[in-house]
């Protein structure tokens, strides 16, 4: 399409957002129970409702500012939405206007460092990415952590008897078996991983009204990873010299550390690790639970998504897989926070001007149905090209987990796919429920087992 009837595809959508939000609203209010208050609760995490309000903001407000601050977790001096596609990867790739603000809550949790997500650019961040990518390394997913996670979901499918309750048995299950296994943090109980790991994302990520309790469970969970940490590494010091040590991540960075790399004392590895296992877990397990949520929605794309799983067409499979993470991404925006005053979409009519301390909200959701720069942006294609997808981040800070997560979630979800009659268990059981938090904790699925 050219670029005029696709401006007016785009006003077009935005047009329809408004009957289709509240179709939305009314059914809600129809056949919700309870208080009016309750019946609208669900609303706050409905993405179909999402989709729809950023249509309509695309269209007639794509750069919105409020002089209000509404996170509270991380000092800011206002609010802008930033809605459309090369808006939002304008933000991002400006990291020398729009900083990361972890910095302050990283420190906390990791008894006063600072680990690369929360680092602006520069030297620093510069050695602590290479020496990351020097030990967790580009072919490790397919050398070693496909084969090591195929034989975990099928064992984890074969034995569950066609009754998974996805969060608990596989999502969470997985990568904290390869924090463990491919990471080489063995020590503490897989259970216990997962929640430490999973109450400092939380906090470090999603708790944007900076909630006081969660904060003190927070800085314990954070004390107990690192002395894990630092325990797994006493113990390798201690077997040094034996005949077999394994190649993972930990022993990786301890044979850098011998090579007088710097970065690598102790204390460096253990922050290191310590952030990329808090990006591990939570992470691939509430994308798997998303993923499945949104094809279970959709039955004909399902039946196609599983027709994938039984094929060897990795590529299909990918397809699907992906293609149902952008309708239900794991964060919806990612925020930064204005260095100084400047501009967004600067010479067009919707440039805006953002004061210095405002925190930026770029919406990755949106940019991802943006019809301008995504082709075919309101249909599931499951031959989406890649640059399409904002999943895990874009520019400076993208994910270092990137290629760990193509490569893993059709593993984790390819088994559970190939099983007939794939569905929901019967009533709110089959719901995804996230007992408080905002992860996906329970989510019961049937298949009819074939043995
Ligand atoms: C589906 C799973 C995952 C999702 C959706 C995800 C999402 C993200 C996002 C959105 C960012 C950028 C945050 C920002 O710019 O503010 C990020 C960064 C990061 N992620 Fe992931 N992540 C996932 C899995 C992983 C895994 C498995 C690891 C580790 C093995 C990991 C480690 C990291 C690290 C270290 C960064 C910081 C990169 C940097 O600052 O340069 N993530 N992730």
């Amino acid at each position: 399409m050219k670029a005029f009837p696709l401006q007016l595809y785009r006003y077009a959508s935005a047009l329809l957002a408004i009957p289709r939000i509240s179709v939305i609203v009314l059914r809600r209010l129809l056949q919700g129970k309870g208080s009016l208050s309750r019946r609208l609760e669900p609303l706050a995490v409905d993405l179909a409702l999402q989709r729809e309000v950023f249509a309509l903001l695309r269209g007639f407000a794509p750069n919105i500012y409020v002089a209000k601050p509404f996170i509270r977790a991380y000092a800011n001096s206002g609010t802008a939405l930033v809605c459309r596609n090369s808006d939002v990867r304008e933000v991002l790739d400006r990291h020398q206007d729009f900083e990361v603000v972890y910095g302050p809550r990283m420190e906390a949790v990791t008894g006063g460092y600072n680990f690369f997500l929360g680092m602006q650019d520069g030297p620093t961040y510069s050695r602590d990415v290479s020496n990351m990518r020097l030990a967790v390394r580009r072919t490790d997913p397919e050398q070693l952590l496909v084969p090591l996670a195929q034989g975990w979901a099928e064992q984890i499918i074969g034995g569950c008897g066609g009754q998974l309750d996805l969060p608990q048995q596989l999502g969470q299950q997985i990568p904290a078996l390869m924090v463990q296994q491919y990471f080489g943090i063995q020590t503490p109980q897989r259970q216990q991983l997962i929640d430490w790991t999973t109450l400092l994302f939380w906090y470090l990520f999603v708790d944007l009204a900076a909630d006081p309790d969660l904060d003190r469970r927070a800085l314990e969970a954070g004390e107990q990873l690192r002395n894990a940490i630092d325990h797994e590494i006493q113990l390798r010091k201690a077997s040094a010299g034996a005949p077999a040590p394994a190649d993972d991540v930990l022993q990786r960075l301890l044979g850098m550390q011998a090579a007088a790399l710097p970065g690598l004392d102790d204390l460096g590895i253990r922050n290191y690790l310590f952030g990329f296992l808090i990006g591990a877990i939570p992470t691939l397990s509430a994308a798997a639970s998303q993923i499945i949520e949104v094809l279970l929605d959709r039955p004909a794309v399902l039946a196609k998504a599983q027709a994938a799983a039984r094929s060897p067409d990795q590529q299909l499979l990918d397809g699907y897989i992906f293609e149902a993470f952008r309708f239900a991404p794991l964060n919806p925006v990612i925020y930064r926070r204005a260095v100084r005053k400047t501009t967004i979409a600067r010479g067009s009519w919707r440039a805006r001007s953002i004061p210095a301390g405002t925190m930026v909200l770029a919406s990755n959701l949106s940019a991802m149905f943006d019809p301008i720069q995504v082709q075919h942006a309101n249909r599931f294609w499951p031959q989406r090209p890649w640059y399409d997808y904002i999943l895990w981040g874009y520019g400076m800070h993208t994910c270092a987990g990137a290629y760990i997560n193509r490569a893993l979630l059709p593993v984790m979800l390819r088994p559970l796919l190939r099983q007939a009659n794939l569905r929901r268990a019967p009533g709110a059981a089959g719901q995804i429920d996230r007992a408080g938090t905002p992860f996906p904790v329970h989510q019961q699925l049937r298949f009819d087992a074939t043995s």
